[in-house]
């Protein structure tokens, strides 16, 4: 309700079940009536991006407009936050102008710091930490192709990124169960595992077995470029092609946020094949956002 609504969704530590799930129903009603409207009728939404960014840019952009409002991109080239200004002047002069603000950051930090001093919506766009806005998207895809979310049991093999840290932060507050495989020394966050009551292993097969989703993603994220030769070295034996696919449970689906490194973390066959729902979690990333933009603008 609209006492205990949190302003902002930089992670979802200010949400709980009800929140979530209510996230979810929105998301379904609007996709169902593929809703055109004027909910956020003069309202702007800011994007501030660091990064380069094709399925967050352009869905939040087209919720906008779907919802009558308007979203404007602000390259980092131009506004230089941190750089050019600080980051709490950004915030302090962004708030005069706009509803929201929906920020892409190297640092985690810096969307912290735009919600703690801008007094309008701050959302996280992808932080080296957190991306709640494809877990929302992930959640909305299971829940369509299984019917519900709960007991189900979701593999992730690969790095313990930005994505996972999500993933497992919304798994606990709607029942998923979550089995983790990375190499040694890329695990998630301890705390995040433990909330989540996840399994860790360091055996992509282990994980893979039976499970009813299998999640990947990039072994390399935006912004560890230079990092790239020795992950490559260190990921050998957790890719996701169809061999490791095949020990899904029979309706076993394959999630990737997207973009996807070829040859890496998985395969064309495994993206374009009868198990991928990759296609699904796109789309998907309309609809949520819409909600979230719903929630917090409206
Ligand atoms: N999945 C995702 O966030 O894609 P973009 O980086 O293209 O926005
Ligand atoms: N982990 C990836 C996700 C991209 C959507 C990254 O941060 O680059």
């Amino acid at each position: 309700d609209a006492l205990t609504r949190p302003k902002d969704l930089l992670d979802f530590s200010a949400y709980g079940p009800k929140e979530v799930e209510s996230l979810l129903l929105l998301a379904e009603g609007l996709k169902r009536e593929r809703y055109r409207g004027e909910d956020l009728k003069g309202r702007v939404l800011a994007l501030l991006f660091e990064k380069p960014s094709l399925r967050t840019r352009t869905t939040l952009e087209v919720a906008m407009l779907h919802l009558g409002g308007h979203a404007l991109y602000l390259d980092q080239k131009q506004v230089g936050i941190g750089e050019r200004e600080p980051v709490r002047d950004v915030a302090k002069n962004l708030e005069r102008f706009v509803e929201g603000i929906a920020a892409r950051v190297y640092r985690h930090e810096t969307v912290e710091a735009l919600a703690r001093h801008a007094r309008i919506p701050v959302v996280n766009a992808l932080s080296d930490r957190a991306h709640p806005l494809q877990a929302l998207a992930d959640l909305l895809t299971l829940k369509e192709a299984f019917g519900g979310l709960s007991g189900l049991e979701v593999a992730w093999v690969g790095d313990g990124n930005n994505v996972l840290h999500s993933l497992l932060e919304v798994a606990p507050l709607v029942g998923l169960r979550v089995r983790v495989a990375t190499p040694r020394g890329y695990e998630p966050d301890p705390s995040l595992l433990r909330r989540a009551g996840a399994l860790l292993t360091h055996d992509p097969k282990e994980a893979a077995f039976g499970a009813h989703a299998l999640y990947t993603d990039v072994w390399t994220s935006m912004g560890q470029e230079e990092e790239r030769e020795r992950r490559l070295r260190d990921f050998q034996g957790f890719q996701v092609n169809g061999e490791l696919l095949a020990l899904l449970h029979p309706q076993g689906l394959f999630l990737h946020c997207l973009p996807a490194h070829y040859g890496e973390e998985t395969t064309e066959e495994a993206v374009h094949g009868p198990r991928s729902r990759v296609f699904d979690q796109a789309e998907n990333r309309l609809h949520t956002a819409k909600a979230v933009l719903l929630a917090l603008l409206g």
